[in-house]
């Protein structure tokens, strides 16, 4: 079965902002991008960068890398810009009852 662990309530999850979740060995970022919760792998594939830490753009749901600047786009987790290239891990994210969880697989 797939572990789904708790992140907040989604009232303390605004537009705009984000968490990092610590799951095992992952540190996970949970995004609220214009009302869409997305969560990506807090690890750029490029050189390791804490990529949940980036700059979010509410409109494309991107985020870019805070070392070399790889812009990934949170839905998909695919790098739209170079330095990087390889996919990092998305995970689905739920909402049950005002409380978002998050899928970690
Ligand atoms: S570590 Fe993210 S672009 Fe280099």
């Amino acid at each position: 079965m797939t572990p789904i662990i708790d992140v907040c309530a989604l009232e303390d999850l605004p537009h705009g902002e984000r968490r990092i979740i610590e799951w095992e060995d992952l540190e996970i970022g949970v995004f609220n991008c214009g009302g869409e919760l997305l969560a990506i792998e807090d690890r750029c594939s490029h050189d390791n960068g804490p990529l949940a830490h980036g700059e979010l753009d509410p409109l494309r749901c991107t985020v870019e890398c805070p070392r070399h600047g790889s812009v990934f786009d949170l839905r998909t987790g695919k790098p739209l810009t170079l330095p990087a290239y390889v996919p990092v891990d998305v995970f689905p994210v739920l909402l049950e009852d005002g409380q978002i969880k998050l899928e970690v697989d």
